[in-house]
């Protein structure tokens, strides 16, 4: 299947998903370094309807967390985009959500923060006048610098424990 460049940048594409990807965002995206604070590794079926899941929520928002891919040589880095939270229980529902994940092998290389950058200037333009938001574990050290460095500030909101996270998610947020 086809897919849709959305954004790029000087290093890197943000692109839409296709269901062949489950496999490189399984083996290098769904590692316990990566999952550390977003409930651990998960079995490959839940990967599956992950990717399924981003490409039904593409085709009904025109947005989504897209696939992160390395111009060069086309490596599936992870993802970096921006969602509508979807938990019907979650105080948050329908509120813009940005997120990001980077394979290990590829921390600390700034794709994070060109990713994201890119995304949200595309926000600017494409979702004016709203407000982004980042959800983060506690302890999340390099996600909350990274929402920092992003000119996200930290809200007084905090979500109560999810269902999968025993922690506080501290949310940050800033202005489109
Ligand atoms: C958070 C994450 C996406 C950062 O990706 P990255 O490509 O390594 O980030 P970058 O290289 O673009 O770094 C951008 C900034 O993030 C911050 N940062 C990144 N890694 C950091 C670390 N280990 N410790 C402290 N700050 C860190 C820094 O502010 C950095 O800017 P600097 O290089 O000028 O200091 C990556 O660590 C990751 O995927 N983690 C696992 C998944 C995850 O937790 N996602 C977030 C869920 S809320």
């Amino acid at each position: 299947m086809d897919t849709i460049t959305i954004l790029t940048t000087r290093r890197l594409r943000l692109r839409t998903w296709r269901e062949s990807d489950s496999a490189a965002y399984h083996e290098h995206c769904n590692t316990p370094e990566v999952m550390k604070y977003l409930g651990g590794k998960m079995p490959l079926r839940h990967v599956r309807r992950e990717v399924r899941w981003y490409m039904h929520d593409h085709d009904k928002h025109g947005h989504t967390f897209w696939a992160l891919e390395r111009k060069r040589d086309k490596a599936l880095l992870g993802f970096c985009g921006i969602i509508r939270v979807p938990e019907l229980d979650s105080p948050m529902l329908g509120l813009l959500e940005i997120g990001w994940r980077v394979r290990r092998d590829m921390w600390r290389r700034g794709y994070a923060h060109e990713a994201a950058s890119a995304v949200i200037n595309w926000a600017e333009w494409e979702l004016p006048a709203e407000t982004l938001y980042a959800r983060i574990h506690q302890d999340n050290v390099a996600s909350q610098a990274l929402a920092r460095k992003l000119a996200m500030r930290r809200a007084r909101v905090m979500e109560a424990k999810q269902a999968r996270l025993d922690a506080e998610l501290w949310i940050f947020r800033r202005s489109l």
